[in-house]
């Protein structure tokens, strides 16, 4: 329960817990946490109180190495973190790119994939989880570039797939980074529908119902299927 709402999935932004603007990377290094550290006791209570299953970006270390990673945490439990592949401007001196497969998590009946913010501009990320099946994408965000919003809607359309994209407001300012970030939370139909926009630079909660169900179905009329139409043979990888 959230200010009196509830949600079966409830999307974070990317590092929510930190901040994104950075000034080393032993500052980075001192704010990363395992898997097990207090961001993920935080959710796991969260999910506990809520029922949702939470999606919400940190800085995880494992053996020696640094992600940006977003925890994917349901009734009280952490079922996996998922490692920013892309990384973005300056992230490439603090992180490490993922490392893990690109996974889709069955949970509560629904098929989830998570990508981190700049994966948006990678059609491949989006494209490979809804060939795994995934139904709803996660997409903690701190965006700084204007496009994503609009992107995600043919993301959203290519795949038939659903997206939450959670993103930060307001500004950051550390050492010689001045981040703005573009706010307009999205949730995002399988037909490119916006279901819902947050506003630009305020605080905001949104809960859409959806059948997440209609993702199974790919078809965009009675001729054309977006998966199997695609002609491979054509493509470079
Ligand atoms: C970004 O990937 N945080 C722009």
């Amino acid at each position: 329960m959230l200010n009196g709402v509830t949600a079966d999935l409830l999307v974070l932004p990317e590092l929510f817990s930190t901040g994104y603007a950075f000034t080393s990377a032993d500052e980075v290094g001192k704010m990363a946490e395992t898997d097990h550290g207090p961001t993920a006791g935080f959710l796991k209570e969260l999910s506990k109180s809520t029922g949702s299953t939470i999606v919400g970006g940190f800085i995880e270390i494992e053996a020696g190495k640094i992600y940006n990673s977003s925890l994917i945490v349901s009734v009280n439990n952490v079922i996996d973190t998922y490692r920013k592949i892309h990384l973005f401007n300056k992230e490439k001196l603090w992180f490490a790119p993922g490392d893990k497969k690109l996974n889709v998590y069955e949970i509560n009946g629904v098929k989830i994939g998570v990508m981190i913010c700049f994966d948006w501009i990678f059609p491949e990320v989006c494209r490979t989880l809804a060939l795994r099946g995934m139904q709803v994408l996660a997409h903690p965000s701190n965006l700084v570039m204007p496009y994503c919003q609009t992107a995600m809607v043919t993301r959203c359309l290519e795949n038939k797939v659903f997206a939450v994209t959670a993103n930060r407001i307001g500004n950051e300012q550390r050492g010689e980074d001045d981040f703005t970030f573009t706010g307009a939370s999205q949730i995002t139909g399988i037909d490119g529908a916006v279901l819902s926009a947050a506003p630009v630079g305020k605080p905001h909660v949104s809960v859409v119902e959806i059948d997440e169900n209609l993702a199974d179905n790919k078809m965009i009329n009675k001729y054309n299927d977006v998966i199997s139409d695609r002609q491979t043979s054509f493509y470079e990888t």
